[in-house]
């Protein structure tokens, strides 16, 4: 037995190369962490190492005061975690403060969590508020379609999700609180975790201009799901745009509307304006 034949842990491991198969994750490209459950980190802590240094995050995360996360290593490829996911993703336990971390289990042979680490922190942080607890996971992923929208479609909330929902009649369902988007930022930082966390007080998804996506939820599949349902649609959209400027025909904002009605879901108005 392995800390990696637990089931979040495999879980976690085959969500990664689900991400490289698709396409989405060239060179070290994108990266994930999990927010783990108690029972998972008393189930963890056998396998644990010598602790390693408290770092600082670069950010501060009060209200993930002692939670473990399993990450992925910074410069590491999606497409070898499965080959080999102690040198390549690790577990790491918040300081008391929300301003460190240290590294429980992985990362052999060196290096540190995802340049992303403030990012994914502190979306974290904001949906483990928003959603009472039930959000687990942040994914990020340089995913084509959308990264190559970001080029032709105003930079605004309104116009990617309103775009996206019209592309495939499931997309109001799965993501029927729309889609935020962060202007071109340098990555790797504060203030790029900042603007991306303040979105995702109100989204699950939120677009990276020139660079790729985040996505949260509740589990590994939901999560996944998420990201390729938004990237299937902008490879909808793409390739429509490839063909003619204009549509000949859409879905309207009345079919949105009888859509959430029978779908039990709450489009906000905001995204249903007449064009
Ligand atoms: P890391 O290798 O540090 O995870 O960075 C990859 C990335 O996608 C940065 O945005
Ligand atoms: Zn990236």
């Amino acid at each position: 037995m392995k800390l990696t034949d637990l089931t979040f842990a495999e879980g976690f491991i085959r969500m990664c190369g689900d991400g490289w198969d698709q396409g989405w994750h060239e060179r070290n490209g994108g990266n994930l962490s999990y927010r783990m459950k108690p029972e998972e980190v008393e189930e963890a802590r056998g396998f644990f190492q010598e602790p390693g240094e408290w770092q600082a995050i670069g950010t501060s995360v009060p209200d993930l005061a002692g939670e473990y996360f399993m990450v992925t290593g910074s410069g590491r490829y999606m497409r070898n975690v499965p080959l080999d996911p102690e040198h390549n993703i690790c577990v790491i336990e918040v300081d008391e403060t929300g301003e460190k971390y240290r590294i429980l289990w992985g990362l052999t042979g060196g290096g540190r969590p995802t340049s992303e680490l403030p990012s994914h922190l502190m979306n974290h942080e904001v949906k483990k508020r928003v959603t009472k607890g039930a959000h687990r996971v942040i994914y990020h992923a340089h995913t084509t379609n959308v990264i190559a929208l970001t080029f032709v479609l105003p930079l605004k909330e309104e116009v990617f999700t309103r775009e996206l929902w019209e592309m495939a009649t499931e997309c109001p369902v799965v993501f029927p609180s729309g889609i935020g988007v962060v202007e071109w930022m340098v990555p790797g930082g504060r203030d790029i975790a900042v603007a991306t966390s303040k979105l995702m007080e109100d989204h699950d998804v939120a677009i990276w201009a020139h660079h790729g996506m985040f996505c949260s939820g509740e589990d590994f599949d939901s999560t996944f799901g998420l990201m390729h349902t938004v990237e299937k649609s902008a490879e909808i959209l793409v390739k429509m745009l490839s063909m003619r400027p204009d549509k000949l025909q859409t879905i309207q904002p009345e079919d949105f509307r009888n859509l959430a009605r029978d779908f039990h879901v709450t489009l906000p108005e905001k995204y249903l304006y007449e064009k």
